[in-house]
């Protein structure tokens, strides 16, 4: 058996799974998003606390299965360095107590094994990764070969929902609201600019987007709730138009087989479709994972830590680093 461990930002998570079936035996989460509602985003030394109350609550949980363990798997980066060092310094102390092997997890790897939870990995693998950190289409071989081919050039897909959600004055954390908000809404009262519409550049970019629904709001304040469900519909359709543009072109030079989108921001419905439409029209086969397993949570680092063990691709539990940033 292997122990995940997930405290890269505002979710404290363990979780229990059989290393030979990849069966999830133990999963619970505790999210904070309520407490970082009151100031409408992430307090970091606030989640810090918070996980350092949580996961030793979710730990002695698991407790019935911890004689049984052979590995522990473990977020190390990229995230909060406050929040990452809570779930590490759990790993630690139980690596030396119990004398196991640590596999350190690469937070956005993680969500890629969202897809194979209790399931065998498909490879190779196009995947777009859409969440509060990352706006990413990466081309994945294996476990440990990967490819980059788009990244944001300053924020990403979930942080622009958060933000405008936050201008709007509609609460933590932005995603479903306005995507419950855009149903309400007509997409097509305000023409808000898709981001690098015009650019051969195959990245993405959402601060001019964000910039543009900033200086809507301003002309329209106060706002009403007629207008705050336009701009929220106008905004995701703008948002989906660029994510879905830039990956047309990978499409045009990989032609994948498999596609999937992972991250806490492929939980959107509107996404979802804009992309199964997509898929159908190269012949693709769409992968999306459960709904529980979008967002950040334990599952997804434990599974990932399975095929890391098999790998045994290890980290000496007294040199293990976390880092906010991380590559492949
Ligand atoms: O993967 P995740 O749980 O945490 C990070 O690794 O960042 O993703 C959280 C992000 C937040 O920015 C949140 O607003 C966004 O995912 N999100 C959504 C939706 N649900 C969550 N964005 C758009 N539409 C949604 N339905
Ligand atoms: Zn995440």
């Amino acid at each position: 058996m292997i122990l995940g461990i997930e405290s890269s930002c505002d979710d404290s998570s363990v979780c229990v799974s059989e290393i030979a079936t990849k069966r999830l035996l133990f999963h619970r989460k505790i999210s904070q998003e309520a407490e970082h509602a009151k100031y409408g985003g992430v307090v970091p030394e606030l989640a810090s606390r918070l996980h350092a109350v949580d996961l030793p609550r979710l730990l002695e949980e698991a407790a019935p299965y911890l004689d049984d363990l052979q590995a522990i798997a473990v977020t190390n980066a990229p995230g909060l360095s406050v929040t990452l060092l809570e779930g590490v310094a759990m790993a630690q102390a139980l690596s030396i107590a119990k004398g196991l092997p640590i596999v350190a997890v690469n937070h956005l790897k993680a969500h890629i094994y969202s897809l194979f939870i209790e399931r065998d990995t498909i490879f190779p693998l196009l995947v777009l990764l859409i969440s509060g950190g990352h706006t990413m289409v990466l081309d994945v071989h294996g476990y440990d070969e990967i490819h980059t081919l788009a990244t944001t050039m300053d924020d990403s897909f979930g942080e622009s929902f958060d933000k405008v959600a936050k201008m709007m004055g509609l609460g933590y954390p932005g995603g479903p609201i306005i995507e419950n908000l855009a149903k309400k809404g007509d997409p097509d009262r305000f023409d808000l600019p898709i981001p690098l519409q015009h650019s051969p550049k195959i990245a993405f970019s959402y601060s001019g987007l964000k910039n543009a629904v900033r200086l809507l709001v301003e002309e329209h304040k106060p706002l009403d709730e007629r207008t705050k469900a336009d701009i929220a519909a106008a905004f995701q359709k703008a948002a989906i138009a660029h994510l879905m543009q830039k990956s047309k072109k990978i499409f045009e030079k990989i032609r994948p087989k498999d596609f999937a989108i992972v991250g806490g921001a492929s939980a959107n419905t509107a996404v979802r479709e804009t992309f199964a439409n997509l898929c159908a029209q190269y012949g693709a086969t769409l992968h999306l994972a459960d709904l529980q397993f979008c967002s950040d949570n334990a599952a997804m680092v434990a599974r990932c830590g399975i095929d890391g063990w098999a790998m045994e691709d290890f980290t000496d539990a007294l040199t293990i680093e976390v880092s906010p940033r991380a590559n492949f």
